[in-house]
């Protein structure tokens, strides 16, 4: 059986009081269910996160990170730092510190090495802009985004990897890929993932739908075959509706 997982990625969003208060709702409610919850705050607030969660079942994760160690590099974290707080996960290639923040493919296979040399689990965010869909060039976008970041891995590096399709034009913007558009996607995913590596890995990695996701919408998305789940950003910042979504991937 495949993981399920419910990642929210909180973004530049909540002061620590205000990160605090919704941890604490979210623990209030909070059942343990077979899909892996997950939520990502934002740096300042993740040590304090962590502490909050440390024997909880929801797991923290960081929105990004760099791929050195220590050095120059104003503003920037570290594998290690994060490590070093107990966040063993982190979301990479996430489409806007690919537009907003300028990051390659090539930087972003950099991040992914780096993070699996260190043993931390990688979310690896690709998908096509609205551009790339009308044009219907949205699965050689999403193969190259694949192939870029992750044709090096070892067998052992998968088993570290979960996917998340993000179609650009559905990010914040209320409109979400259909159950049918998703699945056709995640199903190319995965063939193409079976290329890369073999059949066991890809019947085995999860691989999460990004993207205007509410809890009207899951219950019909996690409902697909090659869906495993969703990493969600608007609607993580509510408790209620983020463990709505939770349940709708049961
Ligand atoms: P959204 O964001 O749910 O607000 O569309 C998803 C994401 O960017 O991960």
């Amino acid at each position: 059986m495949r993981q399920k997982i419910v990642a929210g990625n909180w973004k530049m969003n909540k002061t620590l009081q205000e990160t605090e208060e919704l941890i604490k709702a979210l623990q209030s409610s909070y059942t343990t269910s077979n899909t892996e919850v997950i939520i990502a705050p934002t740096y300042v607030n993740l040590y304090r996160s962590q502490e909050l969660l440390n024997s909880s079942k929801i797991k923290v994760a960081a929105q990004n990170m760099h791929f050195e160690s220590t050095g120059a590099f104003t503003g920037e974290i570290s594998a290690e730092m994060l490590q070093s707080i107990g966040v063993e996960t982190v979301i990479l290639g996430h489409s806007e510190r690919r537009d907003v923040f300028f990051e390659t493919d090539e930087i972003i296979a950099k991040k992914v090495r780096k993070a699996l040399d260190q043993n931390m689990r990688v979310i690896f965010c690709f998908g096509e802009q609205l551009e790339e869909r009308k044009s219907n060039a949205h699965f050689e976008v999403v193969s190259s985004q694949l192939k870029s970041v992750l044709s090096a891995l070892s067998e052992t590096d998968w088993d570290n990897v979960v996917l998340a399709y993000e179609p650009v034009w559905a990010i914040g913007t209320g409109e979400t890929a259909s159950p049918e558009q998703a699945q056709e996607m995640h199903k190319h995913v995965r063939n193409e993932i079976s290329a890369m590596s073999s059949e066991a890995v890809a019947s085995q990695i999860s691989i999460l739908y990004g993207g205007s996701v509410k809890p009207a919408n899951a219950a019909g998305l996690f409902s697909k075959e090659d869906i495993d789940g969703g990493l969600i950003g608007g609607a993580s910042l509510k408790a209620d509706d983020f463990l709505a979504i939770v349940d709708a991937a049961e």
